[in-house]
């Protein structure tokens, strides 16, 4: 009895009776209207531990999340860690070619398993040398043939999975039993960047860019609204100017469609220190697609810029509310990576990147403090922000969907 008390009052997935979920859920609402109207999130949802507990049952626990891309686990054998909140997990490709999500956490006594990446018949527990298959089956655990069979012991102490799917190339897990489609909600992105071909391009290896002290949701804002980048960004984003910017219209039942394409003033632009692609551009782009980037969000936790000579993502990875890490990957394809020029070029296409992000960063963390204080104002959007009720529209279903299920709003 008192372990089941002490797991249900620290689990993060309660009856959340602490939260006015009614009156949170109505100024959400605020957040999410016609950008000509709404306003910005409540601050709090920004800020607070305890409304980050409510979006990791309501969203986190419930969505697909986005791990990486296929190519980054060619060969049978091949895995890469990630952690998602607080479940370390190895995104596997088995003997059978098919890729499984396991947990990493060892079923003896919690010790993680496997490497940031590599490549394993088996993997083995370096504590006490359990050992699994790449399905996650427990296949040896030393001297415990003493008090249990290893077929019962296989059968409660295996490695737990977690569904997998793809889209676009892209892995995503997802911890509920019944996940949500992904693809029906990214119908029109779908459309949009089938040129780029992205299940085709091959991955760089990821960098993880950690403890980024701000909230996830700012992050995807931040990537997704275009009315900063002339007054941020100016100069270096004069190529792909605000004034260049289409949206979309948001639709209910394709509300993945949180995307906006920039056109560029020349063909071939690209986020690199002389703002061309270094790199020669997909074949199979149009015209029109070599002079634009498209940034797209794909909630909870991708985002990416389509451009000319490939794609640029990020893997946005919460601890919490106020901290989370950023995992950065790049698209190319065979042909570029065999360029006898890639490894001397590449670091110049990432510190273009940094340049941006830079100024990103520093802009977050400064608007992260400005959330906190007593004067923080849910400030009115600008029409250059119309991707953000668009998110939030996202959010809010989420956030309803799972309060009115569990019976915490009428
Ligand atoms: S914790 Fe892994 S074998 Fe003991
Ligand atoms: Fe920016």
């Amino acid at each position: 009895m008192a372990v089941e008390l002490l797991a249900s009052s620290e689990s993060h997935h309660d009856n959340f009776a602490d939260l006015d979920l009614e009156g949170i859920l109505d100024a959400v609402q605020q957040s999410a209207g016609d950008v000509r109207d709404s306003i910005a999130l409540p601050p709090k949802l920004y800020t607070s531990e305890r409304w980050f507990d409510f979006e990791r049952a309501a969203i986190w626990d419930q969505e697909w999340i986005c791990v990486g891309h296929a190519s980054l686990i060619p060969n049978a054998g091949d895995y890469f860690s990630i952690t998602v909140i607080d479940d370390p997990l190895l995104i596997v490709r088995g003997e059978d070619r098919e890729v499984r999500a396991l947990s990493a956490v060892c079923q003896h006594r919690g010790h993680l398993l496997g490497d940031a990446t590599g490549n394993a018949k088996h993997l083995i527990c370096p504590f006490h040398s359990w050992s699994y298959d790449l399905t996650g089956k427990l296949t040896s655990a030393p001297e415990m043939g003493a008090h249990i069979k290893l077929a019962d012991l296989r059968e409660s102490h295996s490695l737990p999975t977690l569904k997998v799917t793809e889209w676009n190339g892209f892995l995503f897990v997802c911890f509920s039993d019944s996940p949500p489609s992904l693809s029906s909600r990214l119908v029109r992105l779908s459309d949009e960047v089938r040129n780029h071909h992205m299940d085709q391009l091959i991955a760089t290896p990821t960098v993880d860019w950690e403890d980024q002290l701000w909230n996830w949701k700012f992050m995807h804002e931040n990537a997704i609204e275009p009315y900063h980048t002339a007054y941020l960004h100016q100069k270096v984003h004069d190529f792909a100017p605000s004034t260049k910017v289409t949206f979309v219209e948001w639709l209910d039942d394709d509300d993945g469609a949180i995307y906006h394409p920039t056109g560029f003033n020349y063909a071939d632009g690209n986020f690199t220190p002389n703002f061309k692609c270094m790199f020669p551009v997909l074949e199979t782009l149009t015209d029109n697609e070599r002079r634009r980037v498209m940034f797209a969000c794909v909630m909870p936790n991708l985002f990416f810029a389509a451009v000319p000579d490939g794609v640029l993502y990020y893997l946005l990875l919460p601890k919490g509310a106020n901290n989370f890490t950023i995992r950065v990957g790049f698209l190319y394809p065979e042909s570029t990576l065999q360029l006898s020029t890639f490894e001397a070029t590449f670091p110049s296409v990432v510190a273009g990147l940094e340049l941006f992000n830079n100024q990103d960063v520093e802009a977050n963390i400064s608007a992260h403090t400005g959330l906190k204080s007593r004067f923080a104002q849910r400030g009115r959007y600008a029409p250059k922000e119309e991707t953000l009720p668009q998110l939030n529209k996202w959010l809010l279903k989420r956030y309803r969907s799972f309060a009115s299920e569990h019976g915490l709003i009428s």
